[in-house]
């Protein structure tokens, strides 16, 4: 018999699928994304449901899972979101996952999350996290991960959180790709999607060569934005970054406050050691809020006020844009919030592309209008990865058992 997965936050199902292809059988899922919920029935089965977690009782969700999946949102974590307080309710989501672990009981847990979430209120989060885990009588183990190491054509750093009630090792995967020596090589991009690059991009399915068979096959989703420029709010003048921000740490000094106390009273961390250029690194001058802001707190002049607060409209270019992939190297990391511009075509990836650096199949169709297929990508983990992973827990789980089973210690924080 198969073992068994129950998966929360499932997306359009990247984690089941490599499960799935380890030999896990994935009895339930859920997730709330429309568009990803219907991915998920086509490509992976019909046991997702559609619903907010929150609103699910432990009761409808099978009993005795041999492991309990979830990608438990990141947006409150993420680095492009670095500004989100820690009390973004999203970041509690994963008490819920403690609820179904507590009450269900599964010999594994598996949890991913962007490298964020290790700084979050100075790791303070994490921390909680983990003792809420231990707290539900499972050994856990967590590990910031390259997915590169791991044979995905993508540099994307996770955090992988692995628990067990069952006195079993919590394996992680070896790294088989690198730059060092006994590694293989990771792919470029070129490498990885330039079969598809002067292929016209549509909705309907398009015909290509399939490099690994040197056939013709057909491809879904090689669907692509074309805008490759864009506007965006800029300072319509120049300003010297050091010397703006000398200029506030002057005035930080002079008032009496330390960085940390500046940060509370921004409510996020991260910010305002760089507006004061900390240890003398590069620094960055704060949004005209922010600016307007500070200077009530300060008290500061008006030396800079018209040079830093004053915006205008820009234009981003297919040159300058910051987000251009590498052709020659492996990719950046694949974002839920779009595709980046293609290195060499005047478009940006498409969503077939996306999916194979996030190394989902050929076969893999996704639903939805293109930014929300772009969002189910961006949010998965890559199959390849989770395949890995899934293979490790197998071998763990085909072992005799040692249950020492551990009773929930305490109750969990709500
Ligand atoms: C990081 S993604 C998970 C991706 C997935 N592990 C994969 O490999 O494809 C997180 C998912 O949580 C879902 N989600 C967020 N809040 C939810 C809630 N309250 N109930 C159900 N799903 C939720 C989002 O729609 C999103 O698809």
């Amino acid at each position: 018999m198969k073992p068994t997965v129950v998966s929360l936050f499932s997306g359009c199902g990247g984690m089941d699928l490599g499960f799935k292809k380890a030999g896990f059988e994935i009895i339930w899922a859920n997730d709330f994304f429309r568009d990803a919920v219907n991915t998920y029935k086509k490509n992976i089965g019909k046991h997702i449901v559609l619903g907010d977690i929150t609103e699910i009782p432990s009761s409808k969700i099978p009993d005795n899972p041999d492991v309990i999946l979830g990608g438990f949102p990141c947006q409150g974590f993420s680095i492009a979101n670095s500004k989100k307080p820690a009390y973004d309710q999203r970041n509690y989501l994963y008490l819920e996952m403690v609820r179904i672990i507590k009450d269900k009981r599964p010999k594994f847990f598996v949890a991913e999350n962007v490298k964020g979430m290790t700084s979050l209120m100075d790791g303070q989060f994490l921390k909680n996290i983990i003792s809420d885990f231990r707290d539900a009588g499972y050994k856990l183990d967590y590990k910031l991960l390259n997915m590169i190491n791991y044979g995905v054509p993508q540099t994307r750093e996770r955090v992988i959180i692995i628990g067990n009630r069952i006195g079993a090792e919590n394996p992680f995967p070896k790294e088989t790709h690198g730059y060092e020596k006994g590694l293989k090589r990771p792919a470029t991009t070129k490498e990885t999607i330039g079969h598809l690059c002067n292929v016209h991009t549509r909705e309907e399915p398009v015909t290509a060569l399939d490099p690994k068979t040197g056939k013709e096959k057909k491809y879904y989703n090689h669907w692509a934005k074309t805008k490759i420029d864009d506007e965006f709010w800029g300072r319509k003048y120049d300003v010297d970054q050091f010397e703006i921000c000398d200029y506030l740490k002057h005035w930080r000094n002079k008032a009496g406050y330390g960085t940390k106390q500046i940060d509370d009273m921004f409510g996020y961390s991260y910010t305002a050691g760089h507006w004061f250029r900390k240890d003398n690194n590069s620094g960055s001058i704060p949004n005209p809020d922010d600016w307007w802001k500070l200077k009530e707190i300060l008290g500061f002049d008006d030396t800079y006020d018209k040079q830093v607060t004053t915006m205008v409209r820009k234009k981003i270019t297919y040159e300058t844009s910051l987000r251009i992939n590498n052709w020659d190297e492996p990719n950046d990391t694949i974002i839920a919030t779009g595709s980046e511009i293609h290195p060499k075509a005047p478009r940006r990836l498409s969503v077939r592309e996306c999916a194979i650096i996030q190394t989902f199949p050929d076969s893999f169709k996704f639903t939805g209008k293109i930014d929300a297929m772009h969002t189910q990508i961006g949010n998965a983990v890559p199959v390849l990865f989770a395949k890995k992973l899934a293979k490790c827990i197998k071998d763990e789980l085909r072992k005799p058992m040692m249950i020492k089973q551990q009773p929930a210690r305490k109750k969990y924080r709500n």
